[in-house]
């Protein structure tokens, strides 16, 4: 028997109790630490704070997150997982491990806008150049391919305009160039889209997924990953990660832990509302168009086919040209259950409208207003009977 420890305040912070070990139940258990106890100095000096065999500071790893990013290097059919606190982290974390000055990245023009806005931006401000180019035209981007260029970013389908680009011949023309690429697989999630199984020569190096949408699923975390294959580029990816300091808190791993048994289901079952409140609206007169890759006629709709049978619960649609602009907004705010919001993913259905105009210049010249819908997990006849009663506002 130790002697008992007084007075009471260091009593209850060297409390002398060790619960049993062996406790067992369904939930991964949540891990909170900025320091990491070492049980002696060898250990402290010896423990390698790359390697999950041991824990050196709550930055790098506790069993929580290393339980997490095993289980997304899992879905995403890769071999190692480095975590960020939002998904725009990932991308972040991505280019500082991967570019350096003088170097050139190259990314779709229809890229998750604040991608776009970062490579402008800070990476031009530290001397690395990009370029955008047309993810639909695989001959143009072949010739942007240059001695400079360092990384390409994929997207698909691309964000808000949904065109779906023919990935396999992208990545294959990168790799071919000795150039390592980067798929923004958010919408793919690891499930409709597997980013290192995408045929010979054609497998991406990095998956990003921002986890804020389906993987947590509940509208309530940010958060991002990148995985890889490759052990090199992994650890260039924690480097980073060790440098910018982009930790994950431990409540926000154990939102995303505990909603990841129920991502499969929830993707199909937004997947096929998607298709179904889609499809009705292709219907409608007053509906010039309809953006989703798994659709007829949508733009690069044979590419999706021949790399998915799966799709998100997101798409587009355009609405006559003619329309002022205050018809599609009246449109937008006669939604009962679509709430206006940018972050997909969640239970609750969202509608965006976009000016494609003021964000991308020329290149968002489209044939009518376009307004993004995100279907949540609703009744898809409560949704398509608001869309019938909101459409009203435009007849
Ligand atoms: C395609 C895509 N990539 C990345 C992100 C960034 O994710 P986060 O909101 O977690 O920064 C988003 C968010 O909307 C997205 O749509």
């Amino acid at each position: 028997m130790t002697e008992p420890i007084t007075p009471l305040s260091t009593a209850l912070i060297h409390h002398e109790y060790q619960p049993p070990s062996g406790f067992g139940a369904v939930p991964v258990g949540v891990y909170k630490a900025s320091t990491v106890i070492f049980p002696n100095v060898a250990a402290l000096r010896a423990r390698d704070w790359r390697h999950k065999n041991g824990y050196t500071y709550g930055l790098h790893g506790t069993p929580t997150t290393f339980t997490l990013e095993e289980r997304l290097a899992t879905l995403e059919g890769g071999k190692h997982c480095a975590l960020a606190p939002s998904g725009l982290a990932a991308i972040a974390m991505t280019n500082v491990a991967l570019l350096r000055r003088g170097d050139e990245v190259l990314l779709p023009r229809n890229v998750y806008g604040p991608s776009r806005e970062m490579a402008r931006t800070l990476l031009a401000d530290w001397g690395i150049a990009h370029q955008l180019y047309d993810p639909m035209d695989v001959a143009a981007f072949k010739a942007m391919l240059n001695e400079r260029t360092r990384l390409v970013w994929l997207e698909a389908p691309g964000s808000i305009t949904m065109e779906f680009p023919d990935l396999r011949a992208l990545a294959r023309a990168a790799r071919q160039h000795g150039v390592l690429t980067a798929l923004d697989n958010t919408w793919g999630a690891g499930i409709a889209l597997k980013a290192f199984d995408l045929g010979e020569g054609a497998a991406v190096d990095l998956s990003m997924h921002a986890l804020t949408k389906y993987p947590s699923g509940g509208a309530d975390v940010l958060m991002g990953s990148v995985v890889t294959r490759d052990p090199a580029l992994h650890e260039k990816l924690l480097l980073a990660h060790m440098r910018l300091g982009v930790g994950v808190a431990a409540n926000d791993a154990e939102l995303v832990l505990r909603s990841l048994p129920t991502l499969e289901v929830r993707y199909r079952a937004h997947d096929a509302s998607a298709r179904r409140v889609a499809s009705w609206l292709k219907t409608q007169s007053s509906v010039h168009a309809v953006l989703h890759p798994a659709l007829p006629d949508a733009p690069g709709q044979e590419h999706w086919a021949s790399h998915c049978r799966d799709a998100a619960g997101l798409f587009s649609i355009l609405l006559d040209s003619a329309l002022p602009i205050e018809r599609v907004d009246a449109f937008c705010n006669a939604l009962r259950f679509f709430k206006l919001g940018y972050s997909w993913g969640g239970p609750v259905s969202l509608v965006v409208p976009y000016d494609l105009r003021a964000m991308r210049g020329d290149a968002g010249r489209l044939p009518g207003h376009l307004v993004r819908f995100s279907i949540g997990l609703e009744a898809p006849d409560d949704l398509i009977a608001d869309l019938d009663r909101a459409l009203r506002v435009l007849r």
